[in-house]
């Protein structure tokens, strides 16, 4: 019997699926198509450090009992993070979903973040633009660039720190709310996790405000209430974060 293959949808939907891609890699090379990903990835970024301060939050709920035992509940909601969708999946495997789209947004964020720089040196104004205009732009775009910076720089050194512990001498895997206690009581640390969520605080600040510009969601309309969402998500992510190092100074957090 003749094999029959019938190439029309396949081949159809193939060619649909490649123009797609040409599509969004067309879309990347151009200046709106990085401030897209900036803004995508960014809100990603924002949905993370508000998820974790939340959860950090727990850290101040102290001792609960939990199955006749005492235990911290941040440490409960540590150990939740690792179970999540267990028994349906195994034991970390939807924690690494998402750390796999966080790494994703990240390398995204800072690769459109240093080809549109490189864009931006490339062509200097000329004519007719405001040069208050551009002065104010230029600012703000070299605020982003040094708060990222350190952003990243932090970033690296609390994974060392919290995660594999490689820079805690009493780091222990798991004991999350001792492991802040050990950390932020040493005052260089402290003043280093201070220091750096005030650069994300104003990252945050600038970031939100410009993610609207880049989706095109910039009526005037709407910028006092855009300036109050940037002002809240800064503010709400200094204070609270910046409050971890201060408690644990204070002896608040403390095993
Ligand atoms: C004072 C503020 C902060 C405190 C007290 C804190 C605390 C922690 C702790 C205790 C962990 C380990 C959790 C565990 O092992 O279960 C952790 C992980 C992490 N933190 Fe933070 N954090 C802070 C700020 C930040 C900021 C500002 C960022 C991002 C810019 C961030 C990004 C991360 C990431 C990516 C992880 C790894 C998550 C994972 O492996 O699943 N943290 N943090």
């Amino acid at each position: 019997m003749a094999h029959v293959v019938s190439r029309g949808p396949v081949s159809g939907t193939a060619t649909r699926t490649r123009k797609r891609k040409l599509f969004l890699v067309d879309l990347y090379s151009t200046a709106v198509g990085k401030k897209y990903v900036m803004a995508i990835t960014g809100i990603i970024g924002i949905g993370f450090v508000v998820a974790h301060l939340i959860g950090n939050l727990k850290a101040y709920l102290g001792l609960i009992t939990e199955n006749g035992e005492r235990v911290y509940d941040v440490d409960v909601y540590g150990e939740f993070l690792r179970e999540i969708l267990v028994p349906i999946l195994p034991r970390t495997y939807a924690l690494w979903a998402l750390r796999l789209v966080l790494i994703a947004a990240l390398v995204l964020h800072v690769h459109a973040a240093y080809s549109l720089t490189v864009m931006n040196r490339q062509a200097r104004p000329i004519g007719y633009q405001s040069s208050r205009d551009y002065v104010a732009a230029n600012f703000a775009s070299r605020t982003m660039r040094w708060t990222g910076v350190i952003v990243l720089l932090f970033l690296a050194w609390h994974l060392a720190d919290f995660t594999w512990g490689w820079v805690n001498p009493d780091f222990v895997r798991g004991a999350v709310y001792r492991n802040m206690d050990a950390s932020l009581s040493r005052i260089p640390v402290a003043a280093l996790y201070v220091v750096a969520n005030i650069a994300l605080g104003i990252h945050l600040f600038h970031g939100t405000w410009s993610l609207f510009q880049s989706m095109g969601w910039n009526n005037p309309r709407f910028n006092s209430w855009r300036r109050g969402l940037a002002t809240g998500i800064a503010t709400l992510i200094v204070v609270g974060n910046v409050s971890f190092p201060i408690a644990a100074q204070a002896g608040i957090i403390q095993v």
